[in-house]
């Protein structure tokens, strides 16, 4: 049977690149100085591009530093999460407003739900027969997989019922998040899908690896500033992945949530699943299967020790 599962969902970022556009004191510049300050001027400038962080273009303040590559996390916030909810899919759709898929046969469901006090608002409940598994929103469509299956489910993100099914190819549905634009995918295995939403038909894909090693069980799938977030199957570590050829782009290490959990008395936790990202206020929230609680994080720089360990702690 299964205990595993994947997950999730959305953002889109806007990046604008501005040029210096010429001055009017230009017009009093001699012709042949100008001839010899483009030169420099382009070249300084394409240094500059160079040694600049790719996602710290068109940043704004406050928001999400993403320069280094491992970090450990500090908890921000918590809220109350449904302790019956086998967490699979998660995503934040703006106005402290959060969509989840759980899984578990019989038990499968997509819910609305409110973040502050965690109350179910709308639950559509699965057929009997499917497992819930990766969730994203793309326009007024909520996207669903399902466990051993190449269908997949759409709802309407008003009132959550169902529109129609759909067939994907990826070998198995796992995890689920869009850019806006494609859908990113995870079947459990080391590759990111790209798939077109309205045939989901696979465009791309890519094999993750780190230091050589495939990066398999990619699990619960969150699109953040231009990076897809994958939960790896039964580890505390979200991979960081370049959407545009799977290269590992670093890591967030998770463990003292579920330690925490475990040591005031939390026995029945399953394993950490489940990112949502709020791209207005810059929030990123975490839960875990049948975790009683959802956590608003905030990452910092690992400590040189945590940093050791990411092969055994990540790579499962
Ligand atoms: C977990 O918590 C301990 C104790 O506060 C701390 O020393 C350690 O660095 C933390 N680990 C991570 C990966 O955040």
């Amino acid at each position: 049977m299964a205990t595993r599962s994947p997950y999730k969902r959305q953002t889109k970022r806007t990046m604008i690149h501005s040029l210096p556009t010429p001055s009017a004191s230009h017009r009093f510049i001699s012709r042949k100085r100008i001839s010899m300050m483009i030169p420099l001027a382009l070249f300084s400038g394409a240094i500059f591009l160079f040694f600049m962080p790719f996602n710290s273009w068109g940043k704004s303040p406050g928001s999400l530093d993403l320069s280094r590559r491992i970090y450990e996390i500090e908890v921000v916030a918590e809220f109350p999460h449904d302790p019956d909810a086998f967490t699979q899919g998660l995503l934040y759709a703006g106005d402290d407003t959060l969509f989840e898929s759980t899984g578990l046969y019989r038990q499968s469901s997509v819910r609305k739900v409110a973040l502050r006090t965690g109350k179910v608002e709308i639950l559509e409940k699965m057929d009997d027969s499917y497992f819930g598994e990766g969730l994203t929103l793309l326009g007024e469509r909520l996207f669903q997989v399902a466990w051993l299956t190449n269908t997949g489910f759409t709802y309407d993100l008003r009132n959550l019922s169902k529109v129609k099914p759909f067939t994907h190819h990826m070998k198995d549905g796992w995890g689920l998040a869009t850019d806006g634009k494609v859908l990113f995918g995870s079947d459990g295995t080391s590759t990111l899908y790209q798939m077109d939403p309205r045939t989901m038909k696979v465009t791309d894909k890519h094999t993750v690896r780190y230091n050589g090693r495939e990066v398999r069980y990619l699990n619960e799938l969150e699109y953040i500033n231009n990076e897809v977030w994958a939960n790896v199957w039964q580890s505390d570590c979200i991979a960081r992945i370049s959407p545009k050829d799977g290269a590992l782009l670093g890591w967030i290490l998770l463990p003292n949530l579920s330690k925490g959990l475990l040591k005031s008395g939390h026995r029945g936790i399953d394993v950490l699943n489940g990112i949502a990202w709020d791209s207005v206020k810059q929030r990123i929230f975490v839960t875990g299967k049948l975790w009683p609680k959802l956590y608003q994080i905030k990452l910092k720089p690992a400590s040189e020790t945590n940093e050791i360990h990411i092969e055994r702690q990540c790579l499962v």
